[in-house]
């Protein structure tokens, strides 16, 4: 566990979409290192999504080759360059690990594929016969070796050997066997090599999954703590988030830093946010706690939020998302005002919270067609909206940009918005900044204590005698709340204070210290 991180804030970068430095539509890692001051107004942590070389049949997340950049973001120099930027500010670069499975076009899978035993052959997840029997799911009849491949996700991913937490087929490998160890030896160069590059850690994707037929993921806990342990000797600071859901197993369990709470488990988030049919990549219909109808009902989240959280106290924390690059906008039917109170909660919560680019600024989600595997995804990986001025301060090219610019561009931009003193902008930096001045001491294990989980949401949190109260009222009804006399007013919206009573008018956040 990385006690130093235990205040960060993390901004997850999606690099296609950040900032163009060489004007050719498409964002690229000197393009985030030249917006490093940017992100640092509300983060310290950047996370950027994959930027392998890779076909890009799924944003990215189809690596054909580790150790190469993919020339559309830059060079191996531009991430070093971005690292030591970084470092020079006091921030953090997390790079996007990807190793439950490969692109099909990887050098690797190619050789794994040929019919004549070679040093690939169990690099991948085969049965024995393409007529053979296999309940998982997989590709069949695509190459010359008589087997059916594992695929973790679409059909050109296929899974690395992990092996199984049983062995119940001849062809199947135990997650102990030699073959699988060869995996994690693989795994643990790629962190070490880009670790020496200054990167400081990753958000490892499909982190669940690794090992099939597991049941709670206990195998593949197991094998991350082995991976961790041995980058950890040499870097004992190294950062893990993983793309879980379950803090629960994936923190307490499998030695990760930091787990991600989002869309995987119902209770964890949707209700929060997403709750709405086609609000979420997985279907769900019914009220989310943050909308302006009072319908939905947080209890749920907390229930989830508190037994996560006792499970991982002193050993790592939770990450609540304002989105990420699967999921809708968090902006998708909310106002300016309405979005500032998820911030208020989500910057309030005992956690790492992370803020996806472009929500601070309200970024918007428009369906479009699909881009690079994005599906209903692409619509949240549109390029981000930095001005009022050409492709929205995003790009020079006189092309076509990554994806189209939303037309909001020339209201909703950050350059615009820093002007404006009521800007959304401007009410995350404040919470940001006063988060930053005030809750320093108050680390996520520290006190903490629900008050109510209706409408308004108010909590604590107890640190040295001291004590951070949030309200946040979601709702457009006006509710009155007991607060403490004479505390001092951190950060506000929409709410007043008289004596010890304070008045939430519809839509509203207070943030008090005593
Ligand atoms: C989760 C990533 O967030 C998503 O974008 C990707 O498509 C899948 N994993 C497969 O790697």
């Amino acid at each position: 566990m990385n006690k130093k991180i235990s205040n960060s804030i993390i901004y997850n970068v999606y690099p296609t979409s950040f900032y163009d430095s060489n004007g050719d539509g498409i964002g690229d890692l000197k393009g985030i290192t030249q917006k490093l001051d940017y992100i640092k107004q509300f983060a310290d942590i950047v996370w950027v999504n994959p930027v392998y070389k890779s076909p890009f049949r799924d944003g990215g997340y189809d690596v054909q080759d580790y150790y190469q950049i993919d020339e559309k973001f830059g060079t191996m120099e531009d991430v070093e360059e971005l690292t030591r930027e970084a470092h020079a500010r006091g921030m953090k670069v997390l790079f996007d690990l990807v190793v439950g499975h490969t692109s099909d076009q990887h050098e690797w899978f190619i050789q794994s594929q040929k019919d004549e035993r070679n040093e690939y052959s169990d690099y991948y997840i085969w049965n024995d016969d393409v007529f053979g029997w296999c309940p998982y799911k997989h590709m069949t009849g695509s190459c010359e070796r008589n087997g059916n491949y594992l695929i973790n996700f679409f059909c050109f991913q296929p899974a690395l050997n992990f092996g199984f937490a049983k062995k119940t087929q001849d062809w199947q490998h135990l997650y102990t066997d030699e073959a699988c160890c060869k995996i994690h030896e693989v795994v643990i160069d790629i962190i070490k090599f880009y670790m020496q590059k200054g990167i400081d850690g990753f958000r490892v994707d499909l982190a669940n999954s690794i090992v099939k037929d597991d049941e709670d993921g206990k195998c593949s806990c197991e094998v991350w703590t082995k991976i961790f342990g041995r980058v950890r000797e040499e870097y004992p600071e190294a950062i893990f988030v993983s793309e879980w859901g379950q803090p629960k197993f994936a923190v307490a369990n499998g030695s990760f830093d930091i787990d991600f709470l989002t869309h995987c488990y119902d209770d964890g988030y949707n209700l929060l946010l997403r709750k709405e049919a086609g609000m979420n990549v997985f279907k769900s219909d019914g009220n989310s706690y943050f909308r302006k109808a009072g319908k939905g009902e947080c209890k749920s989240f907390f229930n989830y939020f508190l037994e996560n959280k006792a499970a991982i106290d002193g050993k790592g924390y939770m990450s609540v998302v304002s989105g990420n690059h699967d999921l809708p906008r968090v902006s998708m039917g909310r106002t300016p005002e309405e979005l500032k109170t998820v911030f208020a909660f989500i910057l309030a919560l005992p956690n790492i919270p992370l803020i996806y680019y472009g929500d601070e600024i309200g970024m918007p989600y428009t369906p479009l067609k699909t881009k690079d595997g994005g599906y209903c995804r692409t619509g949240a990986r549109t390029p981000m909206q930095w001005s009022a001025g050409k492709n929205a301060g995003f790009s020079e090219t006189d092309g076509e940009t990554y994806l189209p610019i939303h037309e909001n561009y020339t209201t909703v931009n950050s350059e615009v918005m820093a002007q404006d003193a009521d800007s959304l902008l401007n009410g995350v930096k404040a919470l940001v900044e006063a988060k930053r001045a005030y809750l320093g001491d108050f680390t996520p294990e520290a006190g903490f204590e629900l008050v109510q989980d209706a409408y308004p949401v108010v909590f604590k949190r107890v640190c040295d005698g001291k004590t951070f109260l949030c309200a946040v009222n979601p709702s457009e009804e006006t509710y009155t709340i007991n607060v403490p006399a004479g505390a001092n007013v951190l950060a506000s919206g929409n709410a007043s204070i008289e004596g010890n009573k304070a008045t939430l008018r519809g839509v509203s956040y207070l943030w008090l210290l005593a």
